[in-house]
């Protein structure tokens, strides 16, 4: 008798475990913003966030494969593209690969790649260099004009150092690496931390896309995130849709597995329909 119940616990545990890390959701997400552009009305992007270095099929032909049917105009991605052992770095670059420049591809730098920065130089440098060669503008505290039919949003990524990832940061210290926000355009924010949401509503941003918090590292159904990666429980921005005077922050489960462990938080990529009509956020 306890043996078949041990047994059924352990076949429970790793299902939960698979499911938490390898199945990966879709979330459609329909904004309606009354800053947006007529030209940009319908504008699909997909964000993409947190993959860590993981694959889904043999070269992410699986990933590959969700992406390009969901046909987005832009795929956006807000750090933590490779894992921080960059062993397995090469995950996001297969998924490159596979796309084939299908698509405009804008990513922000996350504390994973920082800490690749840090702890092997040489092979983040190989892979900011292979993301270049493949087409992906990296906003590394920069900015690009997006424009459609003569109508245009700055993007800009942000890039905040380790040494102040878990501070609470300031105004200044937004405008110390983006600079000040250009007034002619509506500006979309990729900024992987999603704890400073304040700073970026301040600052000005219209949109943020978020991700880092993973959902929690433990997860459950009608609460929330419990427990985060920078060991806190109960965090403010686990996952969703997020406003503050008029900024609106997007915060993605992440689309990968997650160490050192991740429970009760499928990863999700989130396709995000940006439509011009006046009000707040359906979601
Ligand atoms: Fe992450």
């Amino acid at each position: 008798m306890w043996v078949w119940i041990v047994a059924l616990v352990i076949i429970a545990g790793l299902l939960l475990w698979w499911i938490s890390n390898r199945w990966l959701c879709v979330s459609r997400r329909d904004l309606s913003l009354d800053w947006l552009p007529p030209a940009w009305d319908g504008v699909r992007i997909l964000h993409l966030s947190d993959l860590h270095s993981s694959r889904y099929g043999k070269h992410n032909e699986k990933l590959a494969a969700r992406i390009r049917e969901l046909h987005p105009d832009f795929i956006l991605a807000p750090g933590d593209l490779c894992d921080r052992f960059a062993k397995r770095g090469d995950a996001f670059l297969d998924l490159l690969e596979q796309l084939k420049g299908e698509f405009p591809i804008y990513a922000s730098i996350g504390n994973h790649e920082l800490r690749v920065e840090q702890n092997a130089p040489e092979n983040y440098r190989i892979f900011r260099e292979t993301l270049s060669q493949k087409s992906v503008t990296v906003l590394d505290n920069t900015s690009v004009l997006l424009e459609r039919q003569g109508q245009c949003l700055r993007l800009y990524g942000i890039n905040q150092p380790l040494s102040i990832y878990y501070q609470h940061g300031t105004l200044q210290q937004v405008e110390d690496y983006l600079g000040e926000r250009d007034p002619a355009y509506p500006a979309l924010l990729l900024a992987h931390d999603p704890r400073w949401m304040e700073q970026y509503a301040d600052w000005g941003a219209s949109l943020v896309l978020a991700g880092h918090i993973h959902g929690g590292m433990l997860r459950l159904p009608l609460i929330g995130g419990v427990y985060s990666p920078d060991k806190t429980f109960f965090p403010q921005y686990d996952a969703g849709v997020f406003t503050k005077d008029g900024c609106i922050m997007v915060v993605s489960r992440g689309a990968g597995d997650s160490r050192p462990f991740r429970i009760g938080s499928l990863p999700e990529i989130v396709l995000l329909t940006l439509h011009t009509k006046r009000g707040d956020v359906d979601v």
